[in-house]
């Protein structure tokens, strides 16, 4: 475990909480036996996150992470992030692969929190489901890069990524974590949403997901990630986000003195 790791802090609420509850309601054997083992499956399959994500833990952490940042809201990152993606120009295409769904541009400014100045040369990377709601990862029709990439924002902070509208999207379910959900009377659904990793020189680093406005599950996304100043209309075939970066704390450190 790291240094700074609140484990003891962690295990003195964890631990009563849980024997509160096996006495509560008067576990047997039988039923912690099913339990380590579907824990053990949720860890074999990969899905440790994934059941931090349905049990909204990862939005809260997210949240308290970043409380009093300022600028635009964060959001959680998800699991189909790709470090690396190619560069496209501004105005540039994120189509690589041809998807017969609505042809939207994503765009917006990229600002200065404190100050509103444009900030140029930030780099927004993107990445999203196509228009049946697939990530380049899940469907292996698609190149590598369908639908990510990095883009420079220009002189006045505008960027403008031609792309196509995602559709709502299921978490995976297949699994461990699916049965918990079916077990419960969930769904595995997520609204539609474009991810984003906006940087720039001096500015703490945004991650961060925009929602499409008037689609299916903005009040129900089963990860409990949506905030509703991260949802956005498409209006003109646009779909318009403007991002505010707060300064980095050292910046902040250093003009302070
Ligand atoms: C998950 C999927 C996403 O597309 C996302 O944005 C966040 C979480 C998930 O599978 O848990
Ligand atoms: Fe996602």
């Amino acid at each position: 475990m790291n240094e700074g790791v609140r484990v003891e802090a962690a295990a003195a609420r964890i631990v009563p909480a849980l024997r509160d509850m096996v006495r509560d309601l008067d576990l047997t054997t039988d039923e912690l036996m099913a339990f380590v083992a579907w824990l053990g499956d949720v860890a074999a399959s990969g899905e440790l996150v994934l059941l931090s994500d349905v049990l909204g833990i990862s939005r809260m952490v997210d949240d308290q992470t970043h409380a009093g940042a300022g600028g635009t809201a964060s959001n959680v990152l998800g699991p189909f992030y790709v470090a690396g993606a190619p560069w496209i120009g501004n105005p540039g295409s994120i189509v690589r692969t041809e998807d017969d769904g609505d042809a939207i541009t994503v765009r917006g400014c990229v600002t200065d929190a404190a100050t509103g100045a444009p900030l140029d040369g930030a780099i927004v990377d993107v990445w999203h489901a196509n228009s049946a709601g697939a990530y380049s990862n899940e469907d292996s029709t698609v190149g590598r890069w369908h639908l990510r990439g990095r883009q420079i924002a220009a002189a006045d902070g505008s960027y403008s990524i031609d792309t196509v509208r995602p559709l709502h999207y299921t978490v995976k379910h297949d699994g461990p974590v699916g049965r918990l959900l079916e077990t419960l009377g969930r769904h595995p659904w997520r609204p539609a949403h474009v991810h984003l990793m906006v940087t720039a020189a001096g500015y703490a680093p945004l991650v961060t997901q925009v929602y499409v406005a008037n689609t299916p599950y903005l009040d129900d996304d089963t990860i409990g990630g949506v905030k509703p100043e991260l949802v956005a209309s498409v209006a003109d075939g646009s779909l318009r986000f403007d991002i505010a970066l707060a300064p980095e704390k050292a910046a902040l450190a250093a003009a302070a003195g």
